[in-house]
């Protein structure tokens, strides 16, 4: 357990540094989750969740016994991207299950004080979402709540879309807002991620980069995520 000094713990600490690279399994093959995760694991500081309800996106994917049951495989941080109507419903049940952090989008609460507060108490680490067209300034007066403020580069509910590139003007506002005030808020992107799409928004100041197709579709997800890696270092 590490003691943020913040009146609360964290079961596993958010890696530091960066590049993070964080492979989401929504296009996983989920006979083989556990195989999957273990091939990966040593390439990897995060797994990305993406938990969907049908209803906030148009897609429905999985919850609480996938987390469950991975975390009974790994330690590795799990990120959840809750792209649900109703995220706060499902901290409880997420803490208790081994979720890390939690991500909200400012879509569904545009004041999120009192869901980070509830996260903390639960003992997650907390992150602030925005769509593609929703600019900066929705997170903005709330980044220091924040562990991480996430920019999607697709419209949410599907893998294997094209990466939107406006977003990098909102990747370089985040950064820029998170280091002119001091802060160390990690800045992740999510959607149509590969290396050359890593390199632009590491340009941009990311520091988190989820990629679904990019490694758990590629015929070598490890050479694939150290490809990734290798991008967003700027190598
Ligand atoms: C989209 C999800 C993404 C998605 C990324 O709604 O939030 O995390 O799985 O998949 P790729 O990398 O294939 O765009
Ligand atoms: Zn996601």
């Amino acid at each position: 357990m590490t003691d943020t000094g913040a009146g609360y713990t964290r079961p596993v600490p958010l890696p530091t540094g960066s590049p993070k690279i964080a492979p989401s399994i929504l296009n996983a093959d989920f006979a083989r989750l556990g195989e999957v995760i273990a091939e990966i694991e040593d390439e990897v500081d995060l797994v990305h969740v993406d938990v969907m309800d049908g209803h906030f996106v148009p897609n429905l994917s999985f919850g609480i016994p996938i987390v469950e049951s991975l975390r009974a495989v790994t330690d590795l941080y799990f990120d959840c991207h809750l792209m649900v109507t109703n995220p706060v419903a499902l901290f409880e049940p997420l803490a208790a299950a081994g979720a890390n952090l939690v991500t909200i989008h400012a879509e569904v609460h545009p004041d999120p004080t009192d869901a980070a507060r509830i996260a903390r108490e639960l003992g997650l680490d907390f992150g602030l979402v925005i769509n593609p067209p929703t600019p900066f300034e929705a997170v903005e007066p709330f980044v220091e709540l924040a562990d991480l403020v996430l920019v999607m580069s697709v419209h949410p509910g599907f893998g294997g879309q094209s990466f939107i590139s406006d977003v990098l003007t909102k990747v370089e506002s985040a950064k820029n807002w998170v280091d002119s005030h001091g802060l160390v808020t990690d800045i992740e992107i999510d959607g149509g991620i590969t290396a050359a799409t890593a390199r632009l928004a590491a340009d941009a100041g990311a520091t988190v980069f989820v990629a679904g197709t990019a490694i758990l579709g590629a015929a070598d997800p490890v050479e694939s995520a150290r490809e990734i890696r290798k991008a967003a270092s700027g190598a």
